[in-house]
């Protein structure tokens, strides 16, 4: 990567908290609480928090949103679909940002990027909403210069760039995969934060591949979930998120050509 000569800023970390919940609804009942684990989280580093309510449900609910709204100080990032329900639910609640992904029962995780480019003219009313009601609006979309030219020009204020076939990629240990995914997402960093987005970025990020990423000078913030939360079962929620803090403050570090803590 090339030496920057602005300094990257501080990079924010915000943790997904949806795996909590999926593991308190294999039972029912209120144990474990998304909520605890995002005051843990918070104490630990982290400087919001995520929660995807999906359409079926199946791990956030909606008294998850409200008392993540009500009882958690740190900003909360909502992932949703873009229907008309999640659009009165962000309009009731008036989260700090609304992530726009897309949803399809079937899948196990969101499996790729939003296509702002085919979505035409329902997208920017649909932002504009949210937007109207102070509510900063992201776009999950896969890295690709043209999901980025949609995006700015669609009313986003942020783009959340899909990590998961780079990480895809380093779990293959397909090195020449690893190094293009790389280059596309450093490409679209620098192109989004040229056309005025503020980049974030995301999915399938671990210990071994976050350094990548904060490394990159555009990135404003990262949200990690379910490595964090299945690594906490075996180092505790507190000391993973810590952990994670500090690869991804070395990793600026480095980037800003600072000695790593
Ligand atoms: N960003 C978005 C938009 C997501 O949908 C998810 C998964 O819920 C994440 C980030 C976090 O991904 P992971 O749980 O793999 O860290």
């Amino acid at each position: 990567m090339s030496a920057s000569t602005t300094k990257a800023p501080y990079l924010r970390l915000g943790v997904n908290i949806d795996h909590v919940a999926t593991i308190r609804n294999a039972r029912g009942g209120g144990h474990p609480d998304p909520v605890r684990a995002a005051h843990l989280a918070a104490e630990a580093g982290a400087d919001g928090i995520t929660a995807h309510l999906r359409e079926d449900r199946r791990h956030i609910s909606d008294e998850d949103i409200a008392r993540l709204m009500s009882e958690i100080e740190q900003p909360l990032n909502l992932e949703m679909a873009m229907t008309d329900e999640m659009l009165e639910i962000a309009l009731n609640h008036r989260p700090n940002a609304c992530c726009i992904v897309p949803e399809s029962r079937q899948e196990l995780t969101t499996e790729g990027g939003l296509d702002a480019v085919s979505l035409g003219s329902r997208l920017p009313v649909y932002i504009a909403q949210l937007k109207n009601a102070g509510i900063r609006v992201s776009l999950f979309i896969d890295p690709d210069i043209s999901q980025i030219e949609a995006s700015a020009a669609e009313g986003a204020d942020i783009v959340e760039l899909h990590t998961g076939p780079y990480c895809e990629a380093a779990l293959e240990g397909d090195h020449f995969k690893v190094s293009s995914e790389i280059d596309r997402l450093a490409e679209c960093a620098r192109a989004a934060a040229n056309a005025g987005l503020e980049v974030h970025a995301g999915h399938g990020l671990t210990f071994d591949t976050v350094h990548a990423v904060a490394a990159m000078p555009e990135m404003v913030e990262l949200n990690i979930g379910h490595f964090l939360i299945g690594e906490a079962i075996f180092g505790g929620l507190h000391s993973t998120i810590s952990r994670m803090r500090a690869l991804m403050d070395n990793a600026r570090a480095e980037a800003n050509g600072c000695a790593s803590a």
